[in-house]
């Protein structure tokens, strides 16, 4: 783990930058790093940015435990930028299928990559990150963040390597990013608002996903996110909301829009039983409503191309779906659709029984 142990105001700092290679938690006293040694000055005027290059995570061995291995915390106004070669490059593979991870669950240990936490006005752009053991960058409990030109890979079956996760944080964009891994491409989860995510290429991966909220009754809420310009390819599903059952809170105001699949297996969904095998009557729900659709094309994998799976509690109101075209190469193309409420217009297919 290595803290980037900066405070200071308007700081501009490369972290990818300062003085590359090898960055192993085992070879400092407490896993700090403060650049100012490595000769950023943090002044506000000088460009730190001199030397660009690779941060290769130590050996699980070193960090084993760690639930990250860099974060910024608690920072107003940087800018890290790895002027397109940029890498860091987190080893996960030795994490994966190890005895200490378990994909399903609260007992996945591998750590996340970067972690932006408590942080006001950052910007991270043009860098790749790879391989990281667990999410590739997690923006928490922060505001004013902008992740854009971007690249995470991972390989489709590495567990949870989200792309961009964020919670608890406001006036988030990820914009221009390309994200190929084995989880989201971008998760937003709890307490998140105002979020944009813009000109993103998904795959292989899961899906840009709102949720999941309500976890074991939790009250969890997210609102005023705007997806749009995503191109899905064989992605697990593209325009996703999940909540489980007997959750409080909500999920508003979302919108999707110009979104294409290439043989996406589930490419729009809303489901309010996530994860839980069985549905159990009159548990509640967070309430889904004020959701957008505008503008989906493209090719379903399965025939279900839209899936819009509600609770009996009749919180899943004011979906609006306008100009969908999602078609399944084999045949009719179906939508699913239990206890949501809404409309349609423009050409809608395939055509969505419960909606007007
Ligand atoms: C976040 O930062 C603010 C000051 O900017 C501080 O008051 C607060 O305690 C911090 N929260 C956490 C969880 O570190
Ligand atoms: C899919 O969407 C992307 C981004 O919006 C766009 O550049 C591309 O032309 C679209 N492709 C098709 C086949 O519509
Ligand atoms: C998507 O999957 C198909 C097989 O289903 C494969 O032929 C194709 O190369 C994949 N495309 C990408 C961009 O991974
Ligand atoms: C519905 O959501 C849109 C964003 O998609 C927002 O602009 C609008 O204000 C919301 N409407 C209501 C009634 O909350």
């Amino acid at each position: 783990m290595g803290i980037i142990g900066i405070r200071t105001a308007t700081l501009l700092l490369a972290a990818l930058a300062w003085r590359s290679v090898l960055v192993a938690a085992a070879g400092e006293a407490d896993g700090v790093f403060n650049v100012k040694d490595y000769g950023a000055r943090g002044d506000g005027t000088t460009d730190d940015t001199k030397v660009m290059g690779t941060i290769t995570a130590p050996p699980p061995g070193a960090w084993s435990g760690q639930k990250y291995w860099m974060m910024f915390y608690q920072v107003q106004g940087l800018t890290v930028t790895g002027g397109s070669t940029g890498l860091l490059d987190g080893r996960g593979r030795s994490w994966w299928w190890s005895d200490q991870c378990n994909r399903y669950g609260d007992i996945y240990k591998a750590p996340t990559a970067l972690v932006v936490m408590n942080c006001t006005d950052v910007e991270l752009s043009k860098f790749s990150s790879k391989n990281s053991p667990q999410m590739h960058i997690a923006v928490s409990q922060s505001s004013k963040v902008h992740l854009t030109q971007l690249t995470t890979t991972a390989p489709w079956d590495s567990p949870n390597t989200d792309g961009v996760h964020i919670d608890q944080s406001e006036d988030v964009r990820v914009t221009r990013s390309t994200m190929g891994t084995g989880g989201e491409c971008v998760s937003i989860g709890p307490g998140s608002r105002f979020v944009t995510v813009d000109g993103i290429v998904c795959g292989p991966g899961r899906a840009v996903s709102v949720g999941s909220l309500g976890k074991k009754g939790a009250t969890e809420s997210v609102e005023y996110i705007d997806v749009k310009n995503v191109q899905f390819i064989n992605t697990s599903s593209g325009a996703r909301i999940k909540t489980w059952q007997g959750g409080k809170g909500y999920a508003r105001s979302i919108s999707f829009t110009n979104i294409n699949f290439t043989n996406v297996d589930n490419p729009v969904v809303i489901n309010q039983f996530y994860a839980d095998p069985y549905h159990i009557p009159n548990m509640g729900a967070v309430a889904v409503s004020n959701i957008t659709y505008t503008n989906l094309k493209g090719t379903s994998r399965y025939r279900t191309a839209v899936e819009f799976v509600c609770s009996e509690s009749g919180s899943c109101t004011n979906i609006h779906v306008n100009s969908v075209a999602i078609t399944f190469p084999y045949g009719e193309a179906l939508a699913l659709c239990q206890n949501a409420q809404g409309d349609t217009s423009g050409y809608v297919y395939p055509k969505i029984p419960c909606l007007r």
